[in-house]
């Protein structure tokens, strides 16, 4: 039992992340390009310029993704090499997404493309970026572009990745592009980019798309770090922040009562961006939801900062080389809890992943930390299955070492490790324990 015949093994990545090749063919800045620029915002300075160069190495790549034996690859498409300026169109970036489907197809590996994984361009920003509500506009311009040229060849659309990262993490934390430390600018960041998924499936639709669309949604579950009351409500407000503000917005089309009365009361937004229509439409059905799960949080009341009240340092959990608190037996709690609250829509697990500071040993990469938490979520997966919870895909963040935004290269998530000197790529040990347990899965099939 566990894994079905139809699961998908995948592992996944996204353009700024690892494509470099930021001036070529026509492409445009976007916000990930200028945050670069200001020093103190990215960990020593560290920019998208080359990346890993997969802009030049996108064959090589994917030949090493057939290696491990994975059936799909999530990749995103970066919006400024489609629509360089507003309005205006640039096949020369098309053609490179082509080349990668092309590539995928040969080794009969599907795609999975993400629309939006943060890389806004700078045209869109000076317009007020996802402040403005036209930016829906202008998101629905450019899916629509990408479904007319490349639906044939994709199986998976997904409109947005972590729309909590994109406003929450952006406009309200600073820690992302564009940096701001708005609350209200948050929320309203978040309504639209939340807006721009519901039509954007509206759209897909209305295109006569023939595949299936969705969206990825960050879960970091939070637990209370005591049994106290107020340990718990600090709990209740943080999930509320993270999770429940998205799920329940794509499946109940409403944002949930405690948060609004927390951000409309204590917080003083003004919610008046929100027109008639707009939470029905962001509703609109999917045909997957995505999760990306890394780990848990536990949190303590601090009346200073009711939204951020993450203590780490309650955990005697094992941390990542993020300090992330790994959680596996949450990860089942999570997924059975969206089950029972959310939908009975399939679930696909579109990120799951590790960062571990690996060094190189005679040239050999023995990331035994990666592979144990890889082992264990893949089980978990095959547990949630057993339990009827229908999960029907996996894919590992990250393929290759990569860009972690504020992080830069500091952080390394592959199953590939990447000399950013030399731009040669090495298998760790990760890879193989993956590529055995899919070729183990598939014989078991
Ligand atoms: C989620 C994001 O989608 C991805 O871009 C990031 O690198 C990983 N988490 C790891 O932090």
């Amino acid at each position: 039992m566990g894994i079905a015949k139809d699961f998908i093994f995948g592992t996944a990545t996204s353009s700024f992340q690892i494509e470099g090749g930021s001036k070529e063919d026509g492409r445009s800045p976007s916000i990930w390009d200028d945050f670069c620029q200001i020093p103190g915002r990215v960990l020593n300075g560290h920019t998208g310029e080359t990346a890993c160069d997969h802009y030049h190495r996108y064959k090589e790549d994917i030949a090493r993704m057939h290696e491990l034996g994975a059936d799909s690859y999530r990749f995103s498409i970066s919006w400024s090499r489609i629509f360089p300026q507003q309005g205006i169109y640039n096949p020369k970036g098309m053609e490179f997404y082509k080349g990668i489907l092309n590539e995928l197809k040969r080794y009969h590996m599907t795609a999975m493309v993400t629309l939006y994984h943060w890389d806004l361009p700078s045209w869109a920003q000076r317009r007020g970026g996802w402040l403005n509500r036209e930016s829906v506009n202008w998101f629905l311009e450019y899916c629509k572009k990408c479904f007319e040229e490349l639906d044939n060849d994709v199986e998976f659309w997904i409109t947005h990745n972590e729309p909590f990262c994109a406003s929450f993490v952006s406009y309200f934390e600073g820690r992302h592009a564009p940096g701001h430390k708005h609350l209200e600018e948050a929320v309203k960041a978040a309504h639209h980019i939340l807006l721009s998924h519901g039509r954007a499936v509206q759209l897909y639709r209305k295109c006569s798309g023939k595949k299936q669309i969705g969206i990825a949604l960050n879960m970091t579950p939070a637990y209370p770090a005591t049994d106290s009351f107020a340990d718990q409500l600090a709990a209740n407000n943080r999930n509320g922040y993270i999770c429940r503000w998205f799920l329940d917005a794509v499946f109940k089309g409403r944002y949930p009562k405690d948060m609004v009365n927390l951000y409309a009361g204590q917080c003083k937004i003004d919610f008046s961006f929100i027109e008639d229509g707009d939470l029905g439409q962001i509703a609109e059905p999917c045909d997957f939801l995505g999760i990306n799960y890394y780990f848990i949080d536990l949190i303590e009341y601090d009346l200073t900062n009711i939204l951020l009240s993450r203590k780490a340092y309650y955990s005697t959990y094992k941390q990542t080389d993020m300090g992330w608190d790994i959680g596996v037996e949450e990860f089942i709690q999570l997924i059975t809890w969206i089950r029972k609250e959310y939908t009975t829509l399939p679930v696909y697990i579109t990120e799951n992943g590790s960062a571990w500071d690996d060094t190189v040993d005679h040239g050999e990469i023995h990331d035994i930390d990666r592979a144990e938490y890889l082992i264990k979520h893949l089980e978990a997966v095959e547990q949630m299955n057993d339990l009827g919870l229908l999960v029907k895909g996996y894919y590992y963040w990250s393929f290759l070492d990569n860009f972690e935004w504020a992080w830069g290269y500091s952080k390394r998530f592959g199953l590939v490790y990447v000399n950013y000197e030399t731009q040669e790529r090495k298998n760790k040990d990760s890879f193989y324990t993956y590529q055995k347990y899919i070729s183990q899965a598939k014989q078991s099939k």
